[in-house]
């Protein structure tokens, strides 16, 4: 199944309740939670107390992306607050088992992320552990950037190992998603799609209507 994933990143922050609601309303399938630590990536984000708020506001499943150094200090505390999918990058952990391990035996689903620079067999290691591997498609930090577009070979390679060998791992793109280029990306075999600029920017439950009208047209990979 395809599964959209709006990323509060890009969302109005004085208006968020509100952003959360037209968002659900519209039929999107989880929230995107990044947060950003300025060591693994440049810049900040947010952190627990969003986390928190947000889960008291929406039933919807959050995926919470951990653009942190280190990110096994802080599992057990995201859960108790209500992620209910937690990513880690492949290059910002030492202990990567141990914590993808904990984030399931603590109730939550692991997902691992790569870096556009990182080879897809960074992540080979860890795909019979997780619920979800991500492809970044950009540099992560920031929302509004353009897509890369040798990501779409990562994608492929990434679709054809699970389809060999990890039929129930879902792949998921993050960055730059638009429109115009959701297509291509559901063809290499991505089926959770993160977006943010394109999903908050204007018209919110528009913007998620024509994205869900993609992706319910497509046959999709699972
Ligand atoms: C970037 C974040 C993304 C970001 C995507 O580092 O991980 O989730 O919100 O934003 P857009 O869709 O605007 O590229
Ligand atoms: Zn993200």
């Amino acid at each position: 199944m395809n599964y959209l994933v709006p990323s509060i990143l890009a969302a109005d922050f004085c208006n968020l309740g509100k952003d959360i609601d037209q968002t659900e309303q519209a039929g999107a399938h989880c929230l995107h939670i990044d947060v950003m630590d300025g060591m693994f990536v440049p810049s900040i984000s947010f952190g627990m107390p969003i986390l928190k708020s947000v889960r008291e506001h929406t039933k919807l499943f959050l995926d919470v992306h951990m653009m942190v150094e280190n990110p096994e200090r802080y599992v057990e505390e995201l859960i108790k607050l209500g992620a209910d999918g937690i990513t880690i990058h492949v290059e910002a952990c030492t202990c990567i088992e141990k914590t993808l391990a904990t984030i399931r035996r603590l109730g939550a689903k692991p997902g691992i992320a790569i870096n556009p620079e990182t080879p897809v067999e960074a992540v080979v290691p860890y795909m019979g552990m997780v619920d979800m591997v991500l492809v970044m498609t950009v540099q992560p930090g920031f929302g509004g950037q353009a897509y890369i577009d040798s990501s779409i070979d990562k994608i492929k390679e990434v679709r054809s190992i699970i389809d060999k060998e990890y039929p129930n791992v879902n792949l998921e793109i993050d960055g730059g998603v638009l429109l115009d280029n959701l297509q291509m990306n559901l063809d290499a075999g991505a089926n959770m799609i993160v977006s943010g600029s394109a999903i908050f920017k204007g018209d919110v439950e528009k913007n998620i209507s024509e994205f869900l009208s993609v992706l319910e047209s497509d046959i999709g990979h699972k």
